[in-house]
């Protein structure tokens, strides 16, 4: 089976790329202020999404609930 991957991050050296059948697993985004906490959650909704994934999120989303 072709690995399903989501692309989390990248710079011009390196890309973080997420095997997408991990995310039934607990999982943490952490972090200090500013360091791409909500911007992460929203390219994992996103990539879930895309690849056909019902995506359910609670809480206050005000700021990624924009349509893109
Ligand atoms: N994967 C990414 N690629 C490029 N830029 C990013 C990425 N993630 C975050 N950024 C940049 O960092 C900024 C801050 O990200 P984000 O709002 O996700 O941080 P946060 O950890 O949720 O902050 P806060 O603690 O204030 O909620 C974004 O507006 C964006 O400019
Ligand atoms: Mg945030």
């Amino acid at each position: 089976m072709v690995m399903q991957e989501i692309l989390i991050g990248a710079n011009e050296h390196t890309q973080i790329i997420m095997d997408a059948a991990m995310g039934n697993r607990h999982g943490m985004i952490s972090g200090a202020t500013g360091t791409g906490k909500t911007v992460t959650l929203q390219i994992l909704a996103e990539g879930y999404s895309r690849l056909g994934v019902p995506v359910f999120m609670a809480g206050d989303l005000s700021g990624v609930a924009k349509a893109e």
